[in-house]
């Protein structure tokens, strides 16, 4: 599969980048590997440089990172990256089975109960984990955080799918990342953490590939003005979404949407296209968005009330 896009074909230094419309689960190679968390990606390429014979990939939140990697990059063809949350998307991304080994680099510790969640050792996180490893692939966590490295060996030392192999402390590290040397240069100690897969375990997905709506009814401006500002929720309180501004040629609407789905945010384009005798509502292809339980709320929600004039 080419992951390629118009827009990294005229631009090589971006080719490296996979877009959300790629299609889903991502397609794997014999020996992948995954990343999460990469920074500057400085050791994501001297990493995959020095071995060709790993197909890797590495998913970062921040966009700045994704585009300094892609930078650095430019060339390599056994890296992808994603700009996307690992907490909510490792499982989205790749299928049960699929990695040999996912390795993360001084993850923030996010200390205090109120980040609990956001943590490696979050049950959501971990499962993930636990499911997109092959069976024996490895979890591998790097840390200057000593209380954290010793709850990650606790905690994931639990899991049924896991057995903590080895707590080291200083390991030798042929490549090294900015963080790193960083601590070491302060006389910090580094704490390396690796966990092994043992058996079979698998989570459900929530990301869906396709949803188009259909609706029987003309739709003019004024429908799709009186969305602006309004919000909603689902039952589970974890997917919130809320409408914005929209753009028209006249023809057809883009309308601004913002959802949240346990904290992963997408703001994105819903497209409002005429069709047949009515009109096509679905997420618009330049918007960068998944289809989580959030962005397939807002698409019913916007269908639901520019069908009965309800807004
Ligand atoms: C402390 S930095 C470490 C960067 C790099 N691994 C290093 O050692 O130099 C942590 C990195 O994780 C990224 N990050 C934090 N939360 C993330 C998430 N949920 N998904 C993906 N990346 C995340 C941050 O943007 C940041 O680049």
């Amino acid at each position: 599969m080419d992951f390629l896009t118009a827009t990294t074909q005229a631009r090589p230094q971006y080719g490296i980048i996979i877009f959300p419309d790629s299609g889903l689960p991502l397609p794997v190679k014999f020996r992948t590997q995954l990343e999460i968390g990469f920074g500057n990606g400085e050791f994501t390429v001297q990493y995959a440089k020095a071995n060709p014979e790993i197909f890797l990939y590495g998913i970062e939140i921040s966009q700045s990172c994704v585009l300094r990697c892609s930078r650095r990059a430019a060339g390599l063809d056994n890296l992808k990256i994603i700009n996307t949350d690992a907490r909510y998307m490792l499982r989205e991304l790749f299928e049960d089975e699929t990695l040999e080994k996912i390795f993360m680099q001084f993850p923030c510790p996010w200390p205090g109960n109120g980040n609990a969640h956001r943590r490696v050792t979050a049950r959501d996180f971990s499962d993930g984990l636990a499911a997109v490893l092959k069976i024996n692939g490895i979890f591998e966590m790097v840390s200057d955080d000593e209380n954290y490295s010793r709850e990650v060996w606790r905690v994931l030392g639990l899991h049924e799918a896991l057995k903590a192999e080895n707590f080291e402390i200083n390991p030798a590290r042929e490549i090294t990342t900015k963080y790193e040397r960083k601590w070491l240069e302060q006389g910090k100690n580094i704490f390396r953490l690796t966990f092994r897969k043992l058996k079979s375990f698998t989570v459900e997905r929530r990301v869906s590939q396709e949803m188009h709506i259909k609706i029987k009814n003309k739709i003019n401006k004024n429908d799709v003005e009186a969305l602006k500002n309004i919000s909603g929720k689902d039952e589970s309180k974890k997917a919130f979404w809320k409408f914005g501004n929209n753009f028209t040629d006249g023809e057809k609407f883009l309308l601004d949407t913002l959802t949240s789905d346990d904290e992963f945010e997408q703001k994105f384009y819903i497209n409002i296209s005429p069709r047949d005798e009515g009109f096509l509502i679905r997420l618009d292809k330049t918007s960068g968005a998944f289809l989580t339980p959030a962005v397939r709320s807002a698409l019913t929600d916007a269908a639901q009330r520019l069908c009965t004039g309800r807004s």
